[in-house]
């Protein structure tokens, strides 16, 4: 059985004071049978990672430049979030491809980077309201999952996840149902393993990813084609982040 996974992701929120704090009361917590991974801002990564180091929490960069090093004003390479103790790195968030102009073609470039510096890679796709009215949710998923993993070698699938988070149910309170979750995750592994041909045996865990909550998270992570959640705001506070990885436990 696949080991579910639960990210927290905290985007642009959370002093380092904080960050800490949360990241101490994730840090005493027995949380076998689930992977625990934490993505802070960068301003909060070293500090986080002295708290969690002897525990089975993960820590995640939220975002990296594509390039290892060089002049580029503002920016964090993958052996900087390295060098701070993450293992784990989300790509092509839909707010940095919709905020940030992300494309496909850097997304790709991120994938094939933090998979062969030894990273565990979450590659971020969705649909937008328009296009899920226009009834282009899969080919959308299609396009961004293809181009996003381009090139790939069959066993790079083991250092993969993918996170579905539609982008109309971001911060919306407004989470897609379970069989609308469970429609799109069962097509992203047939793309995965048919189109793609990655190996079934070793798998990718399929998130899923917009306004999960303590209300909602039971009846989204019983679903089998579901095999865990990124999470932003229900994160940043424990007893929600708690509520949510325990039903991942439990599902
Ligand atoms: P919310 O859980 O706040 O909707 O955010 C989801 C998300 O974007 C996680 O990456």
């Amino acid at each position: 059985m696949t080991t579910p996974l639960v990210v927290g992701n905290w985007k642009m929120n959370m002093l380092a004071s904080e960050a800490c704090n949360l990241a101490q009361s994730l840090a005493d917590l027995p949380v076998e049978g689930v992977d625990v991974v934490i993505a802070p801002p960068f301003t909060s990564l070293y500090a986080v990672s002295q708290i969690i180091k002897n525990t089975r929490l993960g820590l995640a960069g939220q975002n990296f430049h594509s390039e290892l090093k060089g002049a580029y004003t503002g920016e964090v390479s993958l052996e900087m979030l390295k060098d701070v103790g993450c293992k784990y790195a989300l790509i092509g968030h839909s707010e940095r491809r919709q905020l940030f102009g992300e494309s496909d073609a850097e997304v790709n470039k991120k994938v094939h980077l933090a998979i062969e510096m030894g990273f565990n890679a979450v590659i971020c796709i969705g649909e937008t309201q328009e296009q899920r009215e226009a009834g282009e949710t899969l080919k959308v998923i299609e396009t961004q999952l293809c181009r996003g993993l381009a090139g790939l070698s069959g066993e790079s699938i083991a250092h993969l996840a993918v996170a579905y988070e539609p982008v109309w149910a971001i911060g919306t309170g407004l989470n897609a149902a379970p069989e609308q979750a469970v429609e799109v995750h069962k097509f992203i592994r047939k793309i995965l393993f048919e189109t793609q041909g990655f190996s079934v045996k070793i798998g990718a865990r399929i998130l899923y990813g917009g306004s999960v909550t303590p209300d909602n998270c039971k009846e989204l992570l019983s679903e089998e084609e579901i095999d865990g959640a990124l999470v932003g705001g229900a994160s940043l506070n424990f007893e929600s982040f708690y509520a949510i990885i325990k039903s991942a436990l439990e599902p």
